[in-house]
């Protein structure tokens, strides 16, 4: 496949069919994503892979509990979080998955420094470069699956559930992401894009 037609058909996909993948399938991914540009070439991103079902129950397990734990808070305060309805949709999209790729951030270099440029954001360089690096390999993974004829979807809804995904992984380094992969047992419709005119301003 193209590196064109990989771009155009790359689709989120929240229909998997059972299927099961195996790990030099998913190593493959994984190299592209290692090829990524990352600033300074810190290749600051970290991959659990999760494949087995067993594993991959409990990891769902876990994001479901979380999003509950969060939803009867916000009950209790009596605030209404519409939203999260749309990650409770995302565990559900993730349910067949034949793989979840947790991607967290290598937390090291980001504690090294104070913030060095004045963001008008609340984040600091070295975290907002990180994360830049960190996307740049995610779309590779997702291109290079879909060359290999799987669908991919990026999940940031584990942002809902991230203390439980975090006691989940053991882990104090930031999570960023979850990819998961499978085979897609429906197509996707591409949502609109904003046409080319409203996004560029030739100087
Ligand atoms: C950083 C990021 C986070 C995302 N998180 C989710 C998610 O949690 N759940 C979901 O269903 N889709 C998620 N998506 C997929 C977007 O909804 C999707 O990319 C967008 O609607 C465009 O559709 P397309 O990917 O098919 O082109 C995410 C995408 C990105 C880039």
């Amino acid at each position: 496949m193209e590196l064109d037609e990989a771009i155009r058909t790359r689709r989120s996909n929240r229909n998997f069919e059972e299927h099961e993948i195996n790990i030099q399938e998913l190593k493959k991914m994984l190299e592209s994503g290692s090829l990524a540009p990352s600033a300074k070439n810190r290749q600051p991103w970290f991959f659990y892979v999760i494949y087995n079902e067993d594993c991959k129950k409990n990891f769902l397990e876990s994001m479901r509990q979380g999003i509950l734990e969060l939803e009867q808070l916000y009950k209790s305060k009596n605030i209404v979080r519409p939203d999260i309805a749309g990650a409770k949709y995302t565990v559900k999209s993730m349910e067949k998955a034949a793989a979840i790729i947790l991607v967290t951030c290598k937390k090291k270099y980001a504690d090294i420094y104070e913030d060095g440029v004045q963001w008008p954001l609340q984040a600091r360089d070295i975290e907002v470069t990180d994360i830049l690096s960190i996307g740049a390999a995610i779309q590779n993974i997702l291109l290079k699956a879909t060359e290999m004829g799987y669908g991919t979807l990026w999940v940031c809804d584990i942002f809902y559930a991230y203390s439980r995904i975090e006691e989940f992984l053991q882990t104090k380094d930031p999570i960023v992401s979850a990819i998961c992969i499978g085979k897609p047992n429906q197509e996707s419709r591409m949502p609109g894009r904003l046409p080319l005119n409203e996004i560029i301003t030739i100087i």
